[in-house]
């Protein structure tokens, strides 16, 4: 998760870029930089690698006198942390400077569509896009349809800001997909720009949010919009409240709805420095075992509670497919006074949020004990589960205040996706082309998550129709059954309703007896090796009168016609589907519980962090 700052008006600009990037520097910290627009040489460009008081003790006393510029705080994705990979990225003629944050998926493409003669100074993504912008100002094109042409050429989540070096105070900025957000801030004779709210606070509380799709052509008197067709957009700006409370929610109504939506930014920020490119790779800091220890486990334990449990049934899946070792999940509280069968053979994997849960922790000292190596995945710094584990990867998901976990369910699922990837190449098992298959769908699934999270209306108004029963069923196979889990999890504990989560198999072994038409059933029935089955379950479902809402893969409509609803998920690769599939169900529980009225972040009965057994 990279940090961006951006200012054009009356004051010194490097000064205030420096102070935004301390701001920023919770979102990444292995290189920072500016570029200032100067009269004369035109831009002037300070990178250095480390935290930014590295950039700052470099800087210090020597950066000329400007009065527009943009600042960027790295966590690196595309090339290893360095100097040259540090943003302000240029076009080789230096026409355009460029901060970026996201991914731009299709980047070694536009690269080869750019041709031989293109020299490149970084191993990064952002820098095709520098270049791109560069050859249609380099042509005489405006500077605002010169970044809309080159965003129009990406695939991806990102967002970005050009500085182009002959247009003393303007900027562009360019917002695609969901992830890595961008804030105008409006000043007295000056305006910002910022991938977070909090950078621009001390400046002014006069904002306005890019959407996707969305450019915004800045000066210091005015700004317009642009969508990503190039037509006009009119946007309002909006005063900020100064409570941290309503700082903390942004623009949301509750915290659940804004972590909900922060889900592409969070996924974003599990792969970062994790999964990487050229070649496709994963690497993972924290990881307890070497190639000789991994390649000595004999089996992998998954525990957790509740939402993180049903991450781990997920985890179970990857942990299988890409590692070839036997994968157990257990339930935390049920893994202590089984008396399992431990050795330092077994790997246990522990999932937490809070990392502090109790029933987790009497586990993982349960694991201890055996001597069993163990990791765990945690999104809170110096948790006791941190403590206890020989190694963490951290979710760096930012707080998840509501009680109801959502953003860390989708970062776990990706973080044990990167955990088994990184073990199956310890063990030698993960063939090469497997690898770089996963981890290119991975690359891409901040993209697929914000594309799930447009499914909002049409989930809203299914949500209106159904709000009133007071009985659901959800359904799924393989990977989708944890995830028919956790969509009736969300659905008891935000809206009070009763629902019960099975896999499509079990149907007919017993819960078919409650179908009747007040019983609807969601079912997740992607095109996989068992879509077939899940047709058939559905099948049996409507013989019996119960309403159906499908949860389906992307462009397919074959249940069209057969049931209630359908939900058409984003194009991800299978095995990456719950991340995505995930959103919908969420979004479902949302509103159902805003029809009903219910106290969506702090449900009844419910405490964040669960520190009792
Ligand atoms: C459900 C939910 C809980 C938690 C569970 C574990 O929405 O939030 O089921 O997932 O209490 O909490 P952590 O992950 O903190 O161990």
């Amino acid at each position: 998760m990279c940090g961006i700052i951006a200012y054009t008006g009356e004051r010194s600009a490097g000064p205030i870029l420096l102070d935004g990037l301390r701001h920023l520097e919770y979102r990444g910290y292995d290189s920072a930089g500016i570029a200032l627009q100067v009269e004369g040489p035109g831009l002037h460009v300070e990178r250095a690698t480390g935290k930014i008081e590295g950039l700052v003790r470099r800087v210090e006393g020597r950066l000329p006198e400007a009065t527009s510029g943009v600042g960027h705080t790295r966590w690196a994705t595309h090339g290893e942390p360095s100097e040259r990979n540090a943003h302000p990225l240029t076009d080789p003629e230096r026409r355009v400077a460029l901060v970026h944050n996201g991914i731009v998926e299709n980047h070694e493409e536009l690269r080869a569509a750019l041709g031989d003669g293109q020299t490149f100074a970084s191993d990064t993504d952002t820098e095709v896009l520098a270049h791109l912008i560069g050859r249609e100002l380099a042509r005489g094109v405006d500077a605002l349809e010169a970044v809309r042409c080159a965003v129009g050429r990406a695939r991806g989540a990102f967002s970005l800001v050009a500085m182009p070096r002959d247009e003393p105070g303007r900027l562009i900025a360019a917002r695609v997909g969901h992830a890595g957000g961008i804030v105008v801030g409006h000043g007295e004779g000056e305006r910002l720009l910022a991938s977070d709210l909090g950078a621009l606070l001390p400046h002014t509380r006069r904002v306005t949010f890019l959407e996707p799709g969305e450019l915004a052509d800045v000066r210091a008197e005015r700004v317009c919009y642009v969508d990503s067709a190039g037509a006009a957009v009119e946007k309002a700006v909006e005063e900020q409240a100064v409570s941290a409370v309503a700082l903390g929610k942004g623009r949301h109504r509750h915290f659940l709805a804004k972590e909900l939506h922060e889900q592409p930014d969070a996924v974003l920020d599990v792969l970062r420095g994790r999964y990487l490119s050229d070649p496709f790779r994963v690497e993972l800091e924290g990881f307890p075992l070497d190639e000789e220890g991994a390649r000595a486990l004999r089996r992998v334990v998954l525990v957790g509670m509740g939402t993180s449990l049903l991450a781990c049934s997920v985890g179970r899946h990857y942990v299988e497919r890409f590692a070839r070792l036997p994968a157990e999940v257990d339930n935390a509280s049920e893994f202590r006074y089984r008396r399992p069968v431990l050795d330092p053979g077994t790997l246990v994997i522990s999932v937490s949020q809070s990392g502090e849960t109790a029933d987790t922790l009497a586990a993982m000292e349960e694991a201890r004990a055996a001597g069993c190596p163990q990791l765990t995945v945690c999104n809170t710094p110096g948790a006791q589960a941190t403590r206890v584990a020989d190694g963490t990867v951290f979710l760096r998901a930012g707080p998840e205040i509501s009680v109801a976990s959502t953003k860390c369910l989708t970062s776990s699922i990706t973080a044990l996706h990167a955990i088994a990837l990184h073990l199956g190449r310890l063990t030698g098992r993960l063939p090469e082309e497997l690898a770089a298959e996963q981890v290119r769908a991975a690359l891409h699934l901040p993209a697929a998550v914000g594309e799930a999270l447009e499914l909002e209306p049409q989930v809203a108004g299914i949500a209106e129709r159904y709000a009133r029963f007071q009985n659901f069923l959800f359904l799924g196979r393989g990977l989708s059954y944890p995830m028919a889990m956790e969509g009736a999890l969300k659905l008891k504990e935000l809206a009070y309703i009763h629902a019960e989560g099975y896999p499509a198999g079990e149907m007919k072994h017993g819960p078919i007896a409650l179908v009747d038409e007040s019983v609807p059933t969601v079912a997740i029935a992607l095109r996989d090796e068992v879509f077939e089955k899940m047709r058939s379950n559905i099948e049996q479902l409507r013989a019996r009168r119960g309403p159906v809402i499908a949860v389906v893969s992307h462009g397919d409509r074959s249940l069209d016609g057969v049931v209630e609803e359908l939900v058409e998920l984003p194009a991800v690769h299978p095995l990456l589907s719950p991340v995505v599939s995930a959103v919908p169900l969420q979004l479902l529980a949302y509103h159902i519980a805003l029809e009903r009225g219910a106290d969506v972040d702090q449900p009844r009965n419910l405490a964040k962090t669960v520190t009792v057994e």
